[in-house]
Protein backbone atom coordinates (compact mmCIF):
# COMPACT_ATOMS: atom_id res chain seq x y z
CA UNK A 1 0.00 0.00 0.00
CA UNK A 2 1.62 3.36 -1.34
CA UNK A 3 -1.43 5.42 -0.49
CA UNK A 4 -0.38 7.77 -3.23
CA UNK A 5 -2.35 10.46 -4.81
CA UNK A 6 -1.85 10.19 -9.06
CA UNK A 7 -3.43 12.62 -11.93
CA UNK A 8 -3.68 10.64 -14.91
CA UNK A 9 -4.29 12.25 -18.52
CA UNK A 10 -5.85 10.12 -21.24
CA UNK A 11 -7.01 7.99 -18.23
CA UNK A 12 -10.13 6.79 -20.47
CA UNK A 13 -8.14 3.39 -22.21
CA UNK A 14 -4.99 2.01 -22.96
CA UNK A 15 -1.90 3.04 -21.01
CA UNK A 16 -3.70 6.12 -19.12
CA UNK A 17 -6.14 2.75 -17.94
CA UNK A 18 -3.98 0.01 -17.66
CA UNK A 19 -1.57 2.40 -15.25
CA UNK A 20 -4.24 3.29 -13.59
CA UNK A 21 -5.80 -0.11 -12.72
CA UNK A 22 -2.09 -0.90 -11.61
CA UNK A 23 -1.75 2.53 -8.88
CA UNK A 24 -4.97 0.78 -7.37
CA UNK A 25 -4.36 -2.80 -7.20
CA UNK A 26 -1.18 -1.27 -5.00
CA UNK A 27 -3.04 0.95 -2.70
CA UNK A 28 -2.83 4.43 -4.74
CA UNK A 29 -5.42 6.51 -5.97
CA UNK A 30 -6.19 8.00 -8.97
CA UNK A 31 -7.63 10.90 -10.83
CA UNK A 32 -8.66 10.15 -14.64
CA UNK A 33 -8.57 13.07 -17.28
CA UNK A 34 -9.47 12.42 -20.62
CA UNK A 35 -12.15 13.60 -23.54
CA UNK A 36 -13.95 10.60 -23.79
CA UNK A 37 -16.11 11.58 -20.90
CA UNK A 38 -18.11 7.85 -20.80
CA UNK A 39 -14.64 5.51 -20.71
CA UNK A 40 -13.27 7.70 -18.52
CA UNK A 41 -16.20 7.25 -16.35
CA UNK A 42 -16.49 3.98 -17.19
CA UNK A 43 -12.65 2.87 -15.72
CA UNK A 44 -13.03 5.88 -13.07
CA UNK A 45 -16.07 3.88 -12.00
CA UNK A 46 -14.46 0.26 -12.20
CA UNK A 47 -11.47 1.61 -9.87
CA UNK A 48 -13.37 3.40 -6.77
CA UNK A 49 -11.40 6.41 -8.91
CA UNK A 50 -12.51 9.98 -9.97
CA UNK A 51 -12.60 11.14 -13.34
CA UNK A 52 -12.81 14.67 -14.82
CA UNK A 53 -13.80 15.71 -18.24
CA UNK A 54 -10.19 17.35 -19.47
CA UNK A 55 -8.93 18.66 -23.51
CA UNK A 56 -5.19 18.79 -22.23
CA UNK A 57 -4.84 21.23 -25.79
CA UNK A 58 -6.28 23.60 -23.42
CA UNK A 59 -4.39 25.71 -20.85
CA UNK A 60 -7.10 27.16 -18.26
CA UNK A 61 -8.80 23.29 -18.30
CA UNK A 62 -5.68 21.51 -17.10
CA UNK A 63 -4.88 24.39 -15.00
CA UNK A 64 -8.69 23.73 -13.38
CA UNK A 65 -8.95 19.91 -13.35
CA UNK A 66 -5.56 19.62 -11.75
CA UNK A 67 -6.27 22.00 -8.96
CA UNK A 68 -9.96 20.28 -8.90
CA UNK A 69 -7.71 17.29 -8.35
CA UNK A 70 -5.47 18.06 -5.42
CA UNK A 71 -9.01 19.20 -4.07
CA UNK A 72 -10.69 15.90 -4.13
CA UNK A 73 -7.54 14.10 -2.53
CA UNK A 74 -5.96 17.35 -0.49
CA UNK A 75 -2.52 16.55 -2.51
CA UNK A 76 -0.97 15.05 -5.94
CA UNK A 77 2.25 12.69 -5.84
CA UNK A 78 2.14 11.66 -9.06
CA UNK A 79 1.49 12.59 -12.54
CA UNK A 80 0.99 10.37 -15.97
CA UNK A 81 0.91 12.84 -18.81
CA UNK A 82 -0.31 10.45 -20.98
CA UNK A 83 -2.58 11.85 -23.28
CA UNK A 84 -1.84 10.86 -27.16
CA UNK A 85 -2.56 11.00 -31.00
CA UNK A 86 -1.21 9.77 -34.16
CA UNK A 87 -2.08 11.41 -37.10
CA UNK A 88 -0.21 10.06 -39.84
CA UNK A 89 0.62 13.85 -40.47
CA UNK A 90 3.84 14.62 -42.32
CA UNK A 91 5.18 18.06 -43.86
CA UNK A 92 4.95 17.39 -47.72
CA UNK A 93 1.78 17.15 -49.88
CA UNK A 94 0.30 15.31 -46.89
CA UNK A 95 0.26 18.06 -44.64
CA UNK A 96 -2.96 19.64 -43.01
CA UNK A 97 -2.26 22.54 -40.69
CA UNK A 98 -5.32 21.47 -38.37
CA UNK A 99 -3.97 18.15 -38.41
CA UNK A 100 -0.78 19.65 -37.50
CA UNK A 101 -2.12 21.96 -35.05
CA UNK A 102 -4.06 18.73 -33.13
CA UNK A 103 -1.31 16.71 -33.18
CA UNK A 104 1.13 19.24 -31.44
CA UNK A 105 -1.85 20.30 -28.96
CA UNK A 106 -2.50 16.73 -28.07
CA UNK A 107 1.41 15.61 -27.83
CA UNK A 108 3.28 18.41 -26.88
CA UNK A 109 1.38 21.29 -25.27
CA UNK A 110 -0.58 18.98 -23.17
CA UNK A 111 2.18 17.79 -21.87
CA UNK A 112 3.67 21.20 -21.69
CA UNK A 113 0.69 22.19 -19.77
CA UNK A 114 0.92 19.15 -17.53
CA UNK A 115 4.25 19.70 -16.16
CA UNK A 116 3.39 23.11 -15.47
CA UNK A 117 0.11 22.38 -13.41
CA UNK A 118 1.98 19.94 -11.79
CA UNK A 119 5.07 22.08 -10.51
CA UNK A 120 3.03 23.48 -7.58
CA UNK A 121 1.08 20.76 -6.42
CA UNK A 122 4.12 18.50 -5.94
CA UNK A 123 5.82 21.02 -4.57
CA UNK A 124 2.94 21.46 -2.24
CA UNK A 125 3.27 17.54 -1.39
CA UNK A 126 6.58 17.34 -0.33
CA UNK A 127 7.72 16.24 -4.07
CA UNK A 128 6.60 13.39 -5.90
CA UNK A 129 7.13 11.82 -9.88
CA UNK A 130 6.33 12.93 -13.02
CA UNK A 131 5.83 10.51 -16.18
CA UNK A 132 5.20 11.50 -20.04
CA UNK A 133 4.43 9.38 -22.40
CA UNK A 134 6.61 9.69 -25.75
CA UNK A 135 7.16 6.92 -27.60
CA UNK A 136 10.07 5.08 -29.00
CA UNK A 137 8.97 7.69 -31.76
CA UNK A 138 11.04 10.10 -30.08
CA UNK A 139 14.05 8.19 -29.80
CA UNK A 140 14.13 7.32 -33.90
CA UNK A 141 13.32 8.22 -36.63
CA UNK A 142 9.20 7.40 -37.87
CA UNK A 143 9.19 8.40 -41.22
CA UNK A 144 5.40 7.49 -41.32
CA UNK A 145 4.59 9.98 -38.74
CA UNK A 146 7.19 12.65 -39.18
CA UNK A 147 4.61 14.94 -37.05
CA UNK A 148 4.33 12.54 -34.50
CA UNK A 149 8.09 12.07 -34.35
CA UNK A 150 9.11 15.50 -33.68
CA UNK A 151 6.13 16.12 -31.34
CA UNK A 152 7.47 12.91 -29.13
CA UNK A 153 11.17 13.82 -29.58
CA UNK A 154 10.31 17.30 -27.79
CA UNK A 155 8.28 15.63 -24.93
CA UNK A 156 12.17 13.59 -24.55
CA UNK A 157 14.04 16.89 -25.02
CA UNK A 158 11.70 18.40 -22.16
CA UNK A 159 12.23 15.83 -19.72
CA UNK A 160 16.04 16.03 -19.67
CA UNK A 161 15.96 19.87 -19.79
CA UNK A 162 13.78 19.46 -16.88
CA UNK A 163 15.07 16.66 -14.90
CA UNK A 164 18.17 17.90 -13.15
CA UNK A 165 17.19 21.04 -11.81
CA UNK A 166 14.26 19.55 -10.25
CA UNK A 167 15.80 16.95 -8.67
CA UNK A 168 16.93 19.01 -5.39
CA UNK A 169 13.39 20.01 -4.76
CA UNK A 170 12.27 15.76 -4.76
CA UNK A 171 10.62 15.75 -8.23
CA UNK A 172 11.46 13.27 -10.78
CA UNK A 173 10.66 13.65 -14.48
CA UNK A 174 11.01 10.51 -16.81
CA UNK A 175 9.91 9.87 -20.29
CA UNK A 176 8.02 6.75 -21.39
CA UNK A 177 9.23 5.71 -24.56
CA UNK A 178 7.47 2.56 -25.99
CA UNK A 179 7.52 0.65 -29.11
CA UNK A 180 3.86 -0.44 -30.41
CA UNK A 181 1.94 -1.68 -27.81
CA UNK A 182 -1.85 -2.95 -27.61
CA UNK A 183 -4.00 -0.17 -26.88
CA UNK A 184 -6.70 1.28 -29.72
CA UNK A 185 -4.13 3.79 -31.09
CA UNK A 186 -2.71 1.01 -33.53
CA UNK A 187 -5.74 -0.24 -34.34
CA UNK A 188 -5.64 0.95 -38.21
CA UNK A 189 -2.01 -0.79 -38.40
CA UNK A 190 -2.81 -3.59 -36.18
CA UNK A 191 -3.42 -5.64 -39.64
CA UNK A 192 0.19 -4.55 -40.86
CA UNK A 193 2.17 -4.84 -37.79
CA UNK A 194 0.96 -8.37 -37.54
CA UNK A 195 1.27 -9.57 -40.57
CA UNK A 196 4.82 -8.33 -40.56
CA UNK A 197 5.71 -9.96 -37.67
CA UNK A 198 6.26 -7.15 -35.63
CA UNK A 199 5.98 -7.94 -31.76
CA UNK A 200 3.26 -5.81 -29.59
CA UNK A 201 3.68 -4.67 -26.36
CA UNK A 202 1.48 -6.34 -23.80
CA UNK A 203 -0.44 -3.85 -22.22
CA UNK A 204 0.34 -5.07 -18.47
CA UNK A 205 4.19 -5.18 -19.30
CA UNK A 206 3.83 -1.63 -20.29
CA UNK A 207 1.73 -0.35 -16.95
CA UNK A 208 4.97 -1.93 -15.35
CA UNK A 209 7.08 -0.60 -16.88
CA UNK A 210 5.36 3.33 -16.00
CA UNK A 211 5.12 1.81 -12.39
CA UNK A 212 9.04 1.25 -12.35
CA UNK A 213 9.62 4.99 -13.69
CA UNK A 214 7.73 6.39 -11.24
CA UNK A 215 9.14 4.77 -8.54
CA UNK A 216 12.83 4.86 -9.40
CA UNK A 217 14.92 7.99 -7.94
CA UNK A 218 16.41 8.61 -11.33
CA UNK A 219 15.36 11.56 -12.99
CA UNK A 220 16.10 13.10 -17.03
CA UNK A 221 15.43 9.75 -18.14
CA UNK A 222 13.77 8.19 -21.62
CA UNK A 223 12.31 4.93 -19.95
CA UNK A 224 12.90 2.59 -23.50
CA UNK A 225 10.31 -0.32 -23.63
CA UNK A 226 10.27 -3.41 -26.32
CA UNK A 227 8.19 -6.09 -26.89
CA UNK A 228 10.05 -9.54 -24.90
CA UNK A 229 12.92 -6.92 -23.03
CA UNK A 230 12.63 -5.72 -19.73
CA UNK A 231 12.19 -1.51 -19.81
CA UNK A 232 15.77 0.43 -19.97
CA UNK A 233 17.01 3.60 -19.65
CA UNK A 234 18.16 4.68 -23.08
CA UNK A 235 21.56 5.68 -22.91
CA UNK A 236 22.17 8.89 -25.22
CA UNK A 237 25.54 9.15 -26.98
CA UNK A 238 26.77 12.76 -25.19
CA UNK A 239 27.72 15.28 -26.93
CA UNK A 240 31.43 16.73 -27.81
CA UNK A 241 32.77 19.42 -26.45
CA UNK A 242 33.90 22.71 -27.72
CA UNK A 243 37.45 23.04 -28.55
CA UNK A 244 39.56 26.49 -28.36
CA UNK A 245 41.74 27.25 -31.75
CA UNK A 246 44.75 25.56 -30.72
CA UNK A 247 42.57 22.22 -30.39
CA UNK A 248 42.50 21.64 -26.85
CA UNK A 249 39.35 20.93 -25.02
CA UNK A 250 37.91 24.82 -24.85
CA UNK A 251 36.34 23.96 -20.74
CA UNK A 252 36.18 20.71 -19.28
CA UNK A 253 33.45 18.30 -20.12
CA UNK A 254 30.86 16.54 -18.29
CA UNK A 255 31.04 12.86 -18.25
CA UNK A 256 28.15 12.78 -21.12
CA UNK A 257 30.12 14.97 -22.95
CA UNK A 258 28.31 17.94 -22.21
CA UNK A 259 30.37 20.94 -21.64
CA UNK A 260 29.85 22.41 -18.49
CA UNK A 261 29.84 26.76 -17.95
P1 LIG B 1 -5.32 5.20 -26.51
O1 LIG B 1 -5.91 5.77 -27.74
O2 LIG B 1 -5.90 3.95 -25.96
O3 LIG B 1 -5.32 6.28 -25.33
C1 LIG B 1 -5.13 7.64 -25.55
C2 LIG B 1 -6.09 8.39 -24.66
O4 LIG B 1 -5.82 9.80 -24.79
C3 LIG B 1 -7.55 8.16 -25.06
O5 LIG B 1 -8.32 7.82 -23.93
C4 LIG B 1 -7.98 9.51 -25.63
O6 LIG B 1 -9.35 9.80 -25.46
C5 LIG B 1 -7.08 10.45 -24.84
N1 LIG B 1 -6.96 11.75 -25.49
C6 LIG B 1 -6.76 12.02 -26.79
N2 LIG B 1 -6.74 13.34 -27.00
C7 LIG B 1 -6.95 13.93 -25.79
C8 LIG B 1 -7.04 15.27 -25.35
N3 LIG B 1 -6.94 16.30 -26.22
N4 LIG B 1 -7.22 15.52 -24.04
C9 LIG B 1 -7.34 14.49 -23.16
N5 LIG B 1 -7.28 13.20 -23.51
C10 LIG B 1 -7.07 12.92 -24.83
O7 LIG B 1 -3.78 4.98 -26.86
P2 LIG B 1 -2.52 4.75 -25.93
O8 LIG B 1 -1.61 3.90 -26.69
O9 LIG B 1 -2.88 4.34 -24.55
O10 LIG B 1 -1.89 6.20 -25.91
C11 LIG B 1 -1.34 6.78 -24.77
C12 LIG B 1 -0.02 7.43 -25.13
O11 LIG B 1 0.91 6.44 -25.53
C13 LIG B 1 -0.09 8.43 -26.27
O12 LIG B 1 0.66 9.58 -25.92
C14 LIG B 1 0.59 7.69 -27.41
O13 LIG B 1 1.18 8.59 -28.33
C15 LIG B 1 1.62 6.88 -26.66
N6 LIG B 1 2.21 5.74 -27.33
C16 LIG B 1 1.44 4.66 -27.69
C17 LIG B 1 2.03 3.56 -28.29
C18 LIG B 1 1.25 2.36 -28.68
O14 LIG B 1 1.73 1.59 -29.53
N7 LIG B 1 0.09 2.13 -28.10
C19 LIG B 1 3.48 3.52 -28.57
C20 LIG B 1 4.17 4.70 -28.14
C21 LIG B 1 3.56 5.74 -27.53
Amino acid sequence: MTGKVALITGGASGFGAEVARQLVRRGDSVVLLDVDVEGGEQVARELGGHFLPCDVTSYEEVMVTTAAAEAIHGRLDLFFLNAGISTGCGVDEDFDLLTYRRAMGVNLDGVVFGVHAALPALRRAGGGSVVCTASMAGLTGTSFDPVYGANKHAVVGLVRALGPGLAPQGITVNAFCPGFADTKIILNIKEVLDSSGVPIIPLEQAGAAVLQAFDSPDTGQAWLLQAGREAMQYRFRGIPGPLAEDGSRAQPADPSGVPTA
